[in-house]
């Protein structure tokens, strides 16, 4: 049985991510083996730069935001060199096995690291749930409900103006939190970088029907990989007639106390990761399906694309009127 490994967090944060280390630690503490916790992801890794944790270095983490370990993305470990610094650092530690926790980004360093002969199992992490080969990413939940609770405020103040709300939420190239905060926000208009769109059509057309039917104020989401919304208000207002105020949400959605089901689908990944390195099994990327918690290799994993359910598109489009 593998002896000692290393945990890191790696990419943008997402709320969880603790949840995720301190079940690590803990199953690793309860099997005897020694659990580094890597500073800055793959950056520490490279310059040797984390501690040792027990038991209690994970104590009242569970409730809190960010990650204890620090993030960071790092292009030195894309390099030969960053590589081989890496492989050193876990020579002299005598790191057996590496649990990864981030986005597709960091899943790429940790099966190059396994290629290498370290066995790395990553756990995703990110907010934009846009990892294929799972249903559901730690942070994700709590980024939704985030948004949800920011435009209900957009909403309170565009009500009160008879105004339209422009909201540009994270995502990167996905659509997923646009397209979810946009059904649970009510919004007239949702736009996703997987759904074409017309302006006039989806957006001014819509506006339009729906103030026909007394409707005088608006909220519409748009993915920040689509962006433009400061430029989408203005022609709103001109076209419409309806004021308009754009809001970017930013990186607040990253932050806060994570939700219920990221702390309970964090510590259910957490735990599997090490039961999988236990036994010296590598180059895994755990996920969750249908609430059930599983496994996939990570060339595989990096293989399979994220798809939006674009019946849950139509369907907003449908009642959101
Ligand atoms: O991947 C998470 C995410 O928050 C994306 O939604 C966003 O595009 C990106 O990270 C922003 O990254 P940062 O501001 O940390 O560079």
């Amino acid at each position: 049985m593998i002896k000692t490994i290393g945990v890191l967090t790696s990419g943008g944060d997402a709320p969880g991510m603790n949840a995720a280390i301190r079940a690590v630690v803990r199953a690793g503490c309860e099997l005897g083996i020694k659990v580094y916790g890597i500073m800055r992801g793959f950056n520490g890794l490279m310059s040797n730069d984390m501690y040792e944790m027990n038991l209690r270095s994970v104590s009242d983490i569970i409730n809190r935001g960010g990650t204890i370990l620090c993030s960071a993305r790092s292009e030195r470990f894309k390099t030969e060199e960053g590589m081989q610094a890496a492989i050193r650092t876990c020579r002299e530690r005598g790191i057996e096995g590496l649990v990864v926790i981030g986005g597709d980004g960091s899943f790429r360093g940790a099966r190059d690291i396994s290629l290498k002969g370290i066995p790395c199992v990553a756990i995703p992490g990110t907010i934009d749930n846009d990892i294929g080969c799972c249903d559901y990413t730690i942070g994700y939940d709590t980024a939704m409900n985030t948004i949800m609770q920011m435009v209900d405020r957009i909403r309170d103040t565009a009500e009160s103006h008879d105004r339209c709300a422009v909201v540009e939420v994270m995502g990167r190239g996905a659509g997923y939190l646009a397209l979810s905060s946009g059904i649970a926000c009510g919004a007239t208009s949702i736009l996703i970088p997987e759904v074409p769109y017309d302006f006039d059509r989806d957006v001014i057309e819509r506006m339009k029907r729906t103030q026909r039917s007394g409707k005088v104020h608006f909220v519409i989401m748009v993915s920040e990989a689509i962006g433009g919304v400061e430029e989408m208000a203005k022609r709103i207002q001109a076209e419409t007639g309806v004021e308009a105020r754009a809001t970017i949400l930013g990186h607040v959605q990253r932050g806060g106390s994570p939700t219920s089901k990221d702390r309970i689908v964090a510590s259910r990944m957490g735990y599997h990761a090490v039961q999988l390195l236990k036994d010296g099994i590598g180059n895994r990327v755990v996920a969750i399906q249908k609430d059930e918690v599983m496994d996939f290799d990570i060339y595989e994993a990096l293989g399979m694309k994220s798809s939006i359910d674009l019946e849950m598109y139509k369907m907003a489009m449908e009642i959101s009127i």
